[in-house]
């Protein structure tokens, strides 16, 4: 069968899904496409799952979803980042189990990437973005020095797993292959794409992005759990003795995937999911709330928490409702294996963004309002999936400080200041003068990348490698 004939078997294979749909119109322009182009736009057809996608565009395009709110909402409970003192053994134990996973290798790092950070307004993968107070480091260097640093500090064979999407796929694994996978063997990264959706208008036509593309997009991060058995991912890491998954997202510098207690007190705990919050802000900081809906752990978003629970207190004033979510779980494989292979989806949720698209005369619109339906899942929808979730606070200040705006919050700049903030309190618990501004702000400009240390205990074990640090001095400790 000649190229022609196969595409011509291929179209006519979708032509008649589509016309059954009522959406041949992204066929408008096949006349006009050369071959690469018609074998562009049929995969593009052939990736929509359908099965899928037709309910959603009855419940979710064409109107906005019926969310069943939980009867009863009622706080979590969670492990407190400073233990009682009663407690204090059973987090030293916990520790110890975490050194124990580590060491035998069941726990594997997972970094979600493959998102558009639109917001960043940056063009390529977020992963790529220098983003060290000194030294201009990536995040993806910081990362692979995180399991470098993990890999020789518990002697083992540690290997980090890293979701793209089929739009910064290429560009990702190009990034790694012109750093010599900083340092990383080959073998121990492996990178896999997750699944799109197409992009709807709000009458649940498909839209196109050009003349032979539809406009498609990620699914969500929710989209990792399929796609870490559909890539084969989560097959290697049975392969390679891996229990746990340690998820984060690419945003996020002060990261700590290969923490000890997390780990420990998961698997103590008997927990599937487990996630770090950390206290709110404010009642109505835009993060996402971990909660008790119905009897069991989930997260529920800041626009839908009611604001009446949003603002109650407890007895002693304190917020009742104040467990941000950072983002960071731990996962067991063999949860993801039990979640995807019963083949449950997680719920999808509707999202208006503006997308450009191709009218019906060829020409490209850029909407500057939402004019378009895009359909994502939520990792943290399998919480209440898991057998068991448990909660474990930490220290914002220690651990969180993503890059996600251009400007303002959570930008280059405030993840700037938090990155030395934390250098500088790691230095003087280990005893270092670190020279500060009247304000108490410092006075140097400090990157301790994770090659050097991967927590205050390691900075304290190299004091003999720290210099004086002048006032107004600038620091690269690798
Ligand atoms: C997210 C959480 C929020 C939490 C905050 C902490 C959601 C809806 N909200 O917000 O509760 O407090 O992080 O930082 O997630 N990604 C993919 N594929 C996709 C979509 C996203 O890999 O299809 C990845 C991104 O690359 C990024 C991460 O998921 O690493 C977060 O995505 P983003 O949409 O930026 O979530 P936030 O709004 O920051």
């Amino acid at each position: 069968m000649s190229d022609t004939e196969k595409l011509t078997t291929r179209l006519e294979r979708y032509a008649a899904a589509l016309t059954a749909r009522d959406q041949r119109h992204v066929l408008r322009f096949w006349e006009g496409l050369d071959e690469p182009q018609q074998a562009a736009l049929l995969s593009d057809i052939e990736s929509i799952p359908w099965e899928i996608v037709d309910p959603l565009i009855a419940s979710h395009v064409l109107r906005a979803p019926e969310r069943t709110m939980p009867e009863r909402i009622e706080p979590a409970p969670l492990f407190p980042a400073i233990p009682s003192k009663e407690r204090g053994p059973e987090y030293d134990r916990a520790r110890g189990v975490g050194r124990a996973l580590l060491s035998d290798g069941k726990v594997a790092a997972f970094t979600v990437a493959g998102g558009q950070g639109t917001r960043l307004g940056v063009d390529g993968p977020k992963g790529c973005v220098p983003v060290t107070p000194v030294g201009g480091i990536t995040l993806f260097e910081l990362f692979a020095q995180m399991v470098l640093a993990a890999r020789k500090k518990y002697a083992s064979d540690i290997a980090w797993y890293i979701m793209t999407s089929p739009d910064n796929h290429a560009e990702t694994v190009a990034f790694f292959e012109t750093h010599d996978f900083f340092g990383l063997a080959r073998g121990d990264v492996m990178f896999f794409s997750q699944g799109t959706l197409p992009a709807f208008d709000r009458t649940g036509k498909l839209l196109l992005s050009e003349k032979h593309r539809l406009a498609l997009a990620p699914d969500g991060h929710g989209g990792s759990l399929k796609a870490l058995v559909n890539s084969g991912a989560l097959a290697d890491m049975q392969r390679r003795g891996v229990e746990v998954i340690s998820y984060f997202q690419v945003d996020n510098p002060l990261v700590r995937p290969f923490d000890a207690l997390f780990l420990g007190l998961h698997a103590v705990a008997k927990s599937e999911m487990s996630t770090k919050i950390t206290p709110k802000a404010s009642d109505l900081e835009r993060v996402g709330n971990l909660c008790l809906a119905d009897g069991k752990v989930s997260m529920i978003e800041y626009l839908e928490l009611p604001e009446a629970l949003a603002h109650a207190k407890n007895d002693d004033g304190t917020r009742r409702f104040d467990a941000a979510n950072l983002a960071v779980h731990l996962m067991d494989v063999a949860m993801v294996e039990r979640i995807v292979g019963t083949s449950f989806e997680l719920p999808f949720r509707r999202a208006e963004k503006a997308v450009a698209f191709v009218d019906e005369r060829g020409e490209t619109v850029t909407p500057d309002a939402p004019n378009a339906v895009k359909l994502e899942a939520f990792v943290f929808d399998a919480l209440p999936l898991a057998q068991h979730a448990m909660l474990l606070e930490v220290d914002r200040r220690e651990e969180f400080s993503p890059v996600k705006n251009a400007s303002g919050a959570d930008s280059l700049e405030t993840s700037h200041r938090d990155q030395t903030a934390r250098a500088c309190r790691w230095l003087e618990t280990a005893g270092v003068d670190v020279p500060r501004n009247n304000d108490g702000t410092p006075d140097v400009n400090v990157c301790i990348t994770p090659s050097f240390a991967l927590d205050a205990e390691d900075v304290a074990n190299k004091i003999k490698d720290i210099p004086a640090l002048a006032p107004g001095s600038v620091h690269l400790l690798r």
